[in-house]
């Protein structure tokens, strides 16, 4: 039995609402009504030094909400068979990703914020950081 069925089509791009007014935008989320799971940690990448890349691992439990605050960069999920790139350059737009699928985050602008909405506090036992133990586990 493999641990791991999800698949990159059970990660979505949705549009978060924006409230828009001549002043700017405001966009809120709330855990469980735009998004699919309660908010346990928010944390956000920010001075990522270009060429650099983030993420290479993947989450045995964890779920999460990921939202270019500032600027832009790619998410790549794969699933161990299929692979899709998301460009993230919208602060209204989020990436969900459900566990089992390993992601990787490059192309970082300058200046941009990668915002993270997680559904569990950090634990690094929930992480997968080796991506053959990976493919293992999804075989
Ligand atoms: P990691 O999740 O590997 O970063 P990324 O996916 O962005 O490349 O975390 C990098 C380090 O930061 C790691 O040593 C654990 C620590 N960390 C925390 O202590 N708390 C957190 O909430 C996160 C996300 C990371």
């Amino acid at each position: 039995m493999p641990l791991f069925t999800t698949t990159i089509d059970d990660c979505k791009l949705i549009e978060l609402p924006k409230i828009h007014n001549r002043a700017g935008n405001i966009t809120p989320i709330h855990g469980g009504k735009e998004i699919p799971f309660d908010i346990k940690r928010v944390y956000y990448l920010y001075d990522v030094p270009g060429g650099e890349s983030r993420g290479g691992h993947a989450h045995k439990e964890l779920q999460q909400l990921i939202i270019a605050a500032s600027g832009s960069f790619d998410v790549i999920i794969s699933d161990g068979k299929n692979k899709r790139t998301f460009s993230l350059n919208r602060p209204y737009n989020a990436l969900t990703i459900v566990p089992g699928i390993w992601r990787d985050i490059d192309n970082f602008s300058s200046g941009s914020i990668c915002l993270v909405l997680a559904s569990h506090e950090y634990d690094e036992s929930d992480y997968i950081r080796d991506y053959s133990t990976y493919l293992n586990l999804r075989k």
